[in-house]
């Protein structure tokens, strides 16, 4: 079948086609129909079947013989050291796991938060939670205490997963006292962490709350997979919103086992026993569904790779994991790709290794500029597909149907929707717009299985954020437009989101923070245009009447507030210190125009621009720090 044809069915059925779908899956009880549309627009799916994902991830494997098949493999450049864990070797890692945490009371529903870098343990502890029914909530190691705290008292956890130290090129990073630091902050208190005691740096355990990862696991007796019912949230996964509250992702059990081993020969283009890699990082979207759960639903090998794409040892570093591991379809961000081409510009790297195995790559997370597709296309010899997708579908929404039929590549365009997305243009009153036009992208209601039915404690923001703008959609934040031939394109996002390195960051949030030193007024960041990163935070601050600290001391004091309150990963590095921000008449910050001018575009002088000399004392401060040239 064409990827028009299998479109066109799930068009004419959609409950037929994800009936069908879900046939691939181990139900317990299977559901008595796909779609639950009572409480519309809220959705759901699969919602009175009854189902495991460890299960499904795991023990069927076993179960149909595939339990010396390797699941994991650990490649970690920063340590050294090549890890492989089997099939049969997980499921009693995990049943262990899972066992030690029923015994201390961990049970369907509750909360665990995972603080861990790229160790088969994070992915060990996302699965036990799932043999559990837990809901679990993996926080990115580069985010800060303060931000691990904000996550800590909106899921209240039961328990807290940490490892004892996450390895950056260069640094030991102490998730340890991290985790410390977030409990002094929380008010939450969880009844007891788990400490995953790395060789790097052992971490010292609280008596009466922390527990030892080995140790808590003696002697316990394994724990069964416990079926939940379809709609049982699966995990939380917060991402960035406008504001520093960030948004809980919920993700629905049986919609994302259908809709995630859905992709993995549709898209990914991969059958059981094959390798597959996504280098991306168990604390996002990617992570969760591409190094953990649809490679291991789909009986495919993961790897965890603990490393970064140039200085681990090297910019060949990909190509030897590549080689080493036989892997057949890979998935990473562009920023990655612009890491090694600036290193190794000619890809002569490549040549070192053998990447016969390797039939395509995927890229996604931002925008894949032309000159990376087509270098990565050159070196590599492969096709390399962009797709379009976010945190809250959890998988594609716009991609190449590669196991269906690989389309024609257009660069820029991400191709074209996949089964069960309805993607359209809307202009600002919500109409329909034709072809070419640019407008809001948005998603026709239903979204389907996998994604989001709400956030987590938070229905309100979702309906607002989400289904308001547009009734009847899902409003998507990106913004863009759909060729003659149907094919997508992502030009910007509609809100306060931007994205450094692949890393979805709210400039929302970052002005929060910045709002908060005691000499600054007023302030505005934007995301400015980055070669390597694709784009930057860049803040402007305007201080106190009557400040008396110098610019200099004021712009180190920001970059300290973002790493602190933050992390390291918003890469909060450009200040402008200004004496005013441009506004329109009404007051509202010209963020747009001021992207604009740091980017050396052109732009239309905005007509309710309050003061327009104000944009050449923006221009004149922003060119010392390299921008606005
Ligand atoms: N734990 C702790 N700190 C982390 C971290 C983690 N898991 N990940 C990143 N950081 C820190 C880095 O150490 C760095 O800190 P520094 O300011 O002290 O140097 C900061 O956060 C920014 O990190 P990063 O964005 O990784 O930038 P970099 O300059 O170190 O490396 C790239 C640049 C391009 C190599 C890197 O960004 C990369 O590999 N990008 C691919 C991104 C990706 O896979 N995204 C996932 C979406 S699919
Ligand atoms: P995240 O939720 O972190 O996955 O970030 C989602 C956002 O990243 C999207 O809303 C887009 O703005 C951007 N994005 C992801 N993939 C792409 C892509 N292939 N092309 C352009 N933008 C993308």
């Amino acid at each position: 079948m064409s990827y028009r044809d299998v479109y066109a069915a799930w068009q004419a059925d959609p409950e037929g086609y994800w009936m069908d779908a879900a046939r691939a899956i181990d139900w317990v009880e299977p559901p008595s129909k796909a779609l639950f549309d009572g409480n519309a627009p809220l959705y759901e799916w699969y919602a009175d079947g009854r189902v495991n994902t460890c299960w499904n991830a795991v023990d069927r494997h076993v179960e149909a013989g595939r339990g010396a098949q390797v699941a994991i493999i650990h490649d970690s450049p920063v340590t050294g050291t090549i890890h492989k864990i089997t099939y049969a070797e997980l499921r009693n890692r995990v049943a262990r796991l899972a066992g030690a945490l029923a015994a201390k009371g961990v049970g369907k529903g509750d909360r665990v938060i995972i603080y861990m870098p790229m160790v088969p343990e994070a992915l060990e502890a996302m699965l036990a939670c799932a043999r559990l029914g837990a809901i679990h909530s993996v926080v990115f190691g580069g985010f800060a205490a303060n931000e691990l705290a904000v996550r800590i008292d909106d899921a209240q956890p039961k328990c807290i997963i940490a490892a004892s130290c996450g390895i950056e090129p260069g640094r030991i990073v102490h998730y340890k006292p991290l985790l410390d630091g977030a409990l002094d902050q929380a008010e939450h208190r969880p009844d007891f962490c788990v400490i995953f005691q790395r060789e790097e740096e052992v971490a010292r355990l609280e008596e009466g709350r922390d527990v030892d990862w080995h140790a808590f696991q003696y002697g316990v007796a394994e724990a069964d997979c416990v079926p939940v019912e379809g709609n049982h949230p699966a995990y939380i996964l917060y991402t960035s919103g406008t504001t520093g509250q960030p948004k809980g992702v919920v993700r629905p059990t049986a919609g994302h086992l259908v809709a995630l081993n859905w992709t993995m020969k549709a898209i990914y283009n991969v059958s059981p026993g094959e390798v597959f890699w996504a280098a991306s990082d168990v604390g996002w979207v990617v992570g969760h569904s591409y190094i953990c759960y649809a490679p291991l639903i789909h009986g495919n090998t993961t790897i965890v790779f603990e490393g970064k794409p140039v200085g681990t040892p090297d910019a060949g570093t990909f190509w030897r994991v590549i080689s080493d591991h036989r892997v057949t379809s890979f998935f990473t961000a562009p920023t990655a790709f612009r890491a090694i081409k600036r290193e190794d510009p000619a890809g002569e790297l490549v040549k070192d290794y053998d990447l016969s195995s390797l039939r395509a790559l995927y890229l996604a997370g931002e925008r894949a500029d032309p000159d990376t597709i087509q270098w990565a296309e050159r070196v590599l010899n492969v096709p390399v597909y962009d797709h379009w997708w976010q945190t809250e579908t959890g998988y594609t929404i716009a991609g190449n149907p590669a196991g269906i039929e690989a389309l024609p590549v257009k660069l820029g365009s991400p191709t074209v929707p996949m089964p069960g997305y309805d993607v359209q243009i809307l202009d600002e009153a919500g109409q329909p717009l034709p072809r070419g036009e640019l407008g809001a992208i948005a998603v026709k209601l239903p979204l389907p299985p996998g994604t989001l039915p709400t956030l987590w404690n938070a229905e309100e923001r979702f309906r607002k954020s989400y289904l308001t703008t547009f009734p009847g959609y899902y409003e998507t934040g990106d913004a863009g437009m759909i060729d003659e031939d149907g094919y997508l394109y992502i030009m910007a996002r509609t809100d306060d989101v931007i994205n450094v390195a692949g890393h979805r960051l709210s400039t929302g949030a970052m002005e929060e923070v910045l709002a908060a030193h005691p000499d600054v007024a007023e302030c505005a960041v934007i995301g400015v245009t980055d070669q390597l990163k694709g784009q930057l935070p860049m803040g402007f601050v305007c201080l106190n009447k009557g400040a008396v600290v110098s610019q200099e001391e004021v712009t180190q004091d920001c970059i300290t507030l973002v790493r602190d309150q933050i992390g390291p990963v918003a890469a909060f590095k450009l200040v402008a210190v200004v004496d005013r921000l441009p506004k329109t008449r009404s007051g509202k910050i010209l963020r747009a125009t001021m992207v604009k001018i740091c980017d050396s575009q052109e732009f239309k002088m905005p007509a309710t621009i309050d003061d327009p000399a104000i944009l050449d004392e923006i221009r004149a401060a922003v060119q010392p720090l390299g921008y606005g040239g």
